[in-house]
């Protein structure tokens, strides 16, 4: 079987924060969730997270799809891989990764897989880079690897290798356990460094290395490459978009997560976030400021300035500026939804129009509706909510209140200003409003 142990285990002292590092989020999700994405993309591997400092946020988010192992205390990376045995079998092949290193990709996991051949018991990843000196060394004996060197223990010479340890590794679980039970603590800093492990297995297999990108392997250890990986993540998406036929107006400031999916010719404008499992149609602009979060969004739609949770819009539609759409609103095609309207657990048919200033909350709206300026869908009595149902062609007066629950029948009209508490038939007209009476020479009186 796979299996993928993480080492996340680590406080992150210069992060300067009561979340565990590996927690922090990169395009809105944590870091090591980034990693476990792009180590174990079809989630065929167990994860195995090495949890220390935080043990209980990690657990708290991560829940049941992941197993742990707690390391107490933090006596090297070897140790912490240590604490992950009881999880390995011999027949395994186990990928170990750091829990910050959140800008590698599922084709440098899948690099590391192809060179693991026959007569390869492990592959370690490695990138050559200008200054080494935070880094192993991969140091090599007539072009076969032999150990990796930490700074602080190398000698002048191996000092000048510019190959280094991602931290990043492919083992064989039969060679890692019996390497681990032999680990000593016997280098500059008194750890168990998880490093010897591959010293030791190649003495009696090939174990392989692979060169990647050095921008991949970025670490995150404060809260500015914290951000520095953020914004390499977000040009990776806005580059992947890009070639995949989107606009984007600024790239600099278009913050899309990778999960979100853009159709061909839509057309993103500045300062937008797109966030979550979020899918955007093709043709459809999405206008400067906007927010989506894990929404659906049909094709040759316009959505200006507006926020929009877990929501579903359907083609040809318009959607703001300033419109608010919280999570279950679902809007039809060819519909509008104007400035200042909020739309929650509502369904709006085909051609319906809430064109200013509307709350509509719990309803079933039918097709081809007019709900007016200012119309509230009083769903609410401060203890239980209540639905209301609209039926199609029917026409909401402005400033109307449906007081929930009540049905309005298909081609009925309300009135202008009525509250209207009881069903309205269909095709009739609903009034429920103070009568106005002038009194004649008021002004003179007073
Ligand atoms: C390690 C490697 C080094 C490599 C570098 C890449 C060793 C001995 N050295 O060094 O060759 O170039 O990574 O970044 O492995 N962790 C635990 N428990 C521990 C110690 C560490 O969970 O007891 C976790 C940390 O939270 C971190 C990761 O392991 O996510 C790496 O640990 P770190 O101390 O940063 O390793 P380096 O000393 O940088
Ligand atoms: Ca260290």
């Amino acid at each position: 079987m796979r299996k993928l142990i993480v080492l996340a285990a680590g406080k992150g002292t210069r992060m300067k924060s009561d979340i565990p590092k590996v927690m922090h989020h990169i395009a809105n999700r944590p870091m090591v969730e980034r990693v476990i994405q792009s180590a174990n993309p079809k989630g065929d591997a167990q994860v195995v997270l090495v949890v220390g400092f935080g043990a209980d946020q990690v657990r708290d988010y991560f829940g049941d799809r992941v197993v742990y192992a707690e390391q107490l205390e933090q006596l090297g990376t070897g140790h912490a891989v240590m604490m992950a045995a009881p999880y390995i079998e011999d027949e395994d092949d186990v990928l170990i990764v750091c829990g910050d290193t959140p800008l590698l990709t599922a084709e440098d996991f899948l690099r590391l897989e192809s060179a693991k051949k026959d007569g390869v018991g492990a592959v370690i990843m490695t990138a050559t880079i200008d200054n080494p000196s935070q880094y192993g060394r991969i140091v090599e004996e007539q072009g076969m690897f032999r150990a990796i060197v930490e700074e602080r223990d190398c000698t002048p010479q191996q000092r000048e290798i510019q190959r280094i340890n991602v931290g990043t590794y492919l083992i064989e679980g039969r060679l890692l356990k019996e390497a681990l039970s032999k680990l000593s603590t016997d280098n500059d800093q008194g750890e168990y460094y998880l490093t010897d492990v591959f010293a030791d297995a190649a003495k009696t297999t090939r174990v392989a290395t692979v060169d990647i990108d050095p921008e991949h392997m970025l670490g995150v250890n404060s809260k500015q490459q914290l951000a520095e990986a953020e914004r390499l993540l977000r040009a990776r998406v806005c580059a992947q978009l890009m070639a995949d036929g989107v606009v984007l107006k600024d790239p600099q400031t278009a913050y899309i997560d990778p999960e979100v999916v853009i159709g061909r010719d839509a057309v993103i404008y500045p300062n937008c976030h797109l966030i979550g499992e979020t899918v955007i149609g093709e043709r459809t602009v999405i206008r400067e400021n906007t927010t989506i979060e894990c929404s659906i969004i049909g094709s040759d739609t316009v959505i200006k300035a507006s926020t929009l949770l877990e929501a579903q819009v359907g083609n040809h539609t318009s959607i703001g500026p300033n419109a608010y759409l919280r999570p279950k609103a679902k809007i039809g095609n060819h519909c509008k939804i104007g400035d200042f309207v909020e739309v929650k657990n509502a369904t709006l048919g085909d051609g319906t129009k809430a064109s200013h200033l509307a709350y509509i909350g719990d309803a079933e709206i039918g097709a081809g509706v007019n709900i007016g300026c200012g119309v509230v869908f009083v769903n609410y009595d401060g203890k239980n909510k209540f639905r209301s149902v609209v039926g199609d062609h029917s026409f909401i007066g402005s400033n109307a209140n449906l007081v929930a629950p009540v049905e309005i029948g298909a081609h009925a009209f309300v009135a202008a200003g009525s509250t209207i508490t009881q069903d309205v038939p269909p095709e009739a007209l609903g009034i429920a409003r103070g009568k106005q009476y002038n009194k004649e020479n008021w002004v003179k009186k007073h």
